[in-house]
């Protein structure tokens, strides 16, 4: 049966760390928010810290509605969202729950093998807040405004990608269509996550995420030329990427270096990317020449924002250009466009 306002998606969220909460709070302040209710919410913590977290956020501010609890769900604007704690996708008993999306947040599982758990044990479909190890061990990963016209509707597990890589792509994508990318170098300065601690502290797998979140900028691994070349395969081989976690609580930016094969100047580059905001990205791509520091983007729902002040070239054919974006609410936002658009082509069941 085709899913509106007047029989909205039903909706569980598997892990409400920062992008289970933001997605939530991104479909409430959605104009679409009667075409879905999330009924459930599965994340380890306590029922009394997920009340006060939705109510209370230090990043976007408090809940622009009713936060309130019973003994066993949470209430928002007195609509039922029944909460559990559990570890593994087989000990909820997602039939019973009628819903028809689970939205992945908790990032913890990225094979098949793996998200297949799921669907057996009985969750229809999947949407990821995280690329999957390889781009088959989902049915598709989507970039919103990239290929989310790819989408049949038959799909299970879908991935949202990353929220770089929903910042990088569209750029990348305009600039080769019309100037030819040859090579790309991107440096993603990343504002801190939950997987960083406070103050130095054991991680057991990776040295540098030992590393005080507050006191350093910290170069991490990222999986982002990959993901590029997920999307872009044309440009496969020819993508390199770098990050960096910086003290900051959200927020993150993009330098993109590349080489082009065609000559550009800086007037080129800006006009083309402030063309595709205004009309054939609108939305999805912002432009700006204003003097920006990074916290006048925080609760901005655009996959990215072009600075256009910072745009050069170094010679004929090399550019470095700069973007911005809310690595959580962009991408929550994100989460929202890609589960409105999935929904409107599934198959009625049976
Ligand atoms: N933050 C961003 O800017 C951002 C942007 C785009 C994509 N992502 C991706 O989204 C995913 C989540 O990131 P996040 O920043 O929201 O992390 P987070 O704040 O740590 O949230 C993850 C939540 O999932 C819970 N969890 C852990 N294992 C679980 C399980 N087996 N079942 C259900 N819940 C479980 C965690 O609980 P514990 O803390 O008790 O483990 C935590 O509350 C990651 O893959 C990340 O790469 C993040």
């Amino acid at each position: 049966m085709p899913r509106n306002a007047s029989n909205p998606v039903r909706i569980a969220i598997n892990g409400y760390g920062r992008i289970g909460r933001c997605f939530l709070r991104a479909l409430y302040e959605s104009p679409w928010r009667d075409e879905f209710e999330v009924v459930a919410i599965n994340e380890p913590a306590d029922l009394a810290s997920i009340v006060y977290l939705t109510r209370f956020d230090s990043t976007h501010g408090r809940f622009p509605g009713q936060v309130d609890a019973t003994a066993d769900a949470l209430l928002i604007d007195g609509r039922r969202i029944a909460v559990s704690h559990a570890t593994t996708p087989e000990e909820v008993d997602w039939a019973a729950l009628g819903i028809d999306l689970v939205v992945e947040c908790s990032g913890r599982y990225a094979s098949r093998a793996e998200l297949q758990r799921f669907i057996d044990a009985g969750c229809p479909r999947l949407l990821l807040s995280h690329p999957a190890n390889s781009g088959e061990d989902v049915d598709a990963t989507v970039v919103f405004g990239i290929n989310h016209d790819a989408l049949r509707g038959n799909e299970r597990i879908v991935s949202n990608a990353s929220c770089t890589t929903n910042a990088v792509v569209p750029v990348l994508e305009l600039l080769d269509r019309a100037f030819g990318v040859e090579h790309v170098i991107l440096t993603t300065v990343h504002s801190v996550m939950n997987d960083q601690p406070l103050i130095d502290g054991y991680h057991h797998t990776d040295l540098r995420r030992t590393r005080s979140a507050m006191q350093s900028i910290i170069p991490v691994s990222t999986g982002l030329a990959r993901g590029v070349e997920r999307l872009l395969p044309r440009l496969a081989g020819r993508v390199q990427a770098k990050a960096l976690r910086v003290p900051t609580t959200n927020v993150s930016a993009i330098d993109i270096a590349l080489s082009l094969r065609e000559a550009v100047d800086v007037a080129a580059l800006n006009a083309l990317l402030r063309g595709a905001a205004g009309s054939s990205h609108a939305g999805l791509l912002s432009y700006s020449e204003q003097p920006h520091a990074s916290i006048d983007f925080n609760h901005e729902a655009y996959s990215a924002i072009v600075d256009g002040g910072q745009t050069r070239v170094g010679g004929p054919r090399m550019a470095s250009l700069f973007i911005w974006f809310d690595n959580e609410w962009g991408f929550a936002s994100r989460l929202v466009d890609v589960a409105r658009h999935w929904r409107a082509r599934w198959q009625p069941a049976g």
